[in-house]
């Protein structure tokens, strides 16, 4: 039996289920969801994909190239993490906008589809490829940019101004922000403040999922699939983001193997080692790059970062662990794909550079299409 107190509780909960029920299939309606496709407890029907990245294209002749359906499914406001992007119609959408603009780019023909939108380019820490390829998609696209690298120097952050009050400013002068900043978690803090999307350009330890998206559709451009890969992740493997990324990012691929080289010092992080068991997703752990390769489709070399280093002396001591020249090449797999995310240091002789397998500077002009499909969803 119960009592009238209880019942009352039991009336009260169930009025307040139905609020959120409500609201959930409210914010559903509002993403562009049909009523149609929103399940009874108030999530979304999963997406039936159409191709796997694996098949070859299938062009529409009339390919739209704005559209935000696709996101919408995944509720994009921000990019912070690849997690975000586990799955295959929405990286299939995005590879095949890269394709397009890549195509686009060749024959003069982008379309100006970002006029009289302005990009923020923030940066905290250095870069070369990152930020000049957001910029260069940007303006290919006909929108426009402001930007500021050393933001830690350039900006008033050294004044004082917290990160939340800059871009709390920033987001007034612009429609969308790039940041890079070197902790961990910082464009997680930016999106609370900002009413205007965030794109995760790195932040320390932490993630670079654009980065990983690049490296994917490498993958699939090189390789001509996603699937039935052994893959061998060398050097910087705690503090390396884009290691991170893709790690996340490969649980969409069918049939992986990945093999994670690095210093005992600098092995890859728990938490994604959790990851990839919960994804049955087979790994192994070693400090030998030479054994590896002959195993492996697709090396992704990684720098040793000396400037997340708190000692010299530790990362003198680790800092030429793994170089792949022209001796160790001759045990490369003769179809394998070499990738890295590039800056090197020492990582990868000169000498390797001319080698067909040598894919980082392809890797690297990837980035170009593969942000512009990106700016080009979530504007
Ligand atoms: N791969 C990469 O993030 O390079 P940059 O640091 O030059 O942007």
């Amino acid at each position: 039996m119960i009592n009238s107190l209880e019942k009352l509780e039991i009336v009260k909960d169930r009025g307040e289920s139905a609020q959120i029920l409500g609201a959930c299939r409210r914010r559903l309606r509002r993403r562009g969801i049909p009523p149609a496709k929103i399940r009874k407890d108030g999530e979304a029907a999963p997406l039936k994909t159409a191709k796997e990245p694996g098949e070859k294209h299938r062009f529409e002749p009339h390919f739209n190239f704005g559209g935000r359906k696709i996101f919408n499914h995944m509720d994009f406001k921000h990019i912070l993490s690849t997690q975000q992007f586990l799955n295959k119609k929405v990286l299939v959408d995005i590879f095949r906008r890269a394709d397009k603009f890549e195509k686009a780019d060749r024959q003069g023909k982008i379309p100006k589809l970002l006029q009289n939108k302005i990009l923020s380019c923030v940066f905290y820490e250095p870069s070369t490829r990152t930020r000049f390829s957001f910029e260069s998609a940007m303006l290919k696209l006909g929108g426009q940019v402001i930007s500021t690298e050393s933001a830690g120097h350039f900006s008033s952050a050294i004044k004082g101004e917290t990160l939340e009050d800059s871009i709390k400013i920033i987001s007034g002068y612009s429609d969308m922000i790039v940041l890079r900043h070197n902790e961990h978690g910082a464009a997680e803090r930016a999106t609370k403040v900002s009413p205007v999307p965030i794109i995760n350009a790195g932040d320390g330890d932490g993630e670079h999922p654009t980065q990983a998206l690049l490296d994917l559709y490498t993958i699939q451009k090189e390789l001509g699939s996603i699937d039935n890969l052994k893959i061998g992740m060398v050097g910087d493997l705690l503090y390396g983001r884009t290691i991170h990324s893709l790690i996340y990012l490969l649980s969409i691929s069918h049939n992986v193997e990945i093999f994670l080289v690095a210093p005992q010092e600098l092995k890859l992080p728990a938490k994604y080692k959790s990851f990839l068991n919960s994804r049955k997703i087979k790994f192994s752990e070693s400090d030998n790059l030479e054994s590896i390769l002959p195993k492996i489709d697709v090396l992704y070399m990684t720098r040793i970062q000396k400037e997340r280093f708190s000692s010299a002396r530790l990362y003198e001591r680790v800092k030429n662990s793994f170089v792949l020249n022209k001796k160790l090449l001759d045990k490369l797999n003769k179809r394998a794909v070499i990738m890295h995310p590039l800056p090197r240091v020492n990582e990868i002789s000169r000498e390797v550079d001319d080698d067909k397998r040598a894919a980082y500077f392809r890797q690297a002009r990837n980035g170009l299409y593969i942000r512009m499909a990106l700016l080009n969803l979530l504007f």
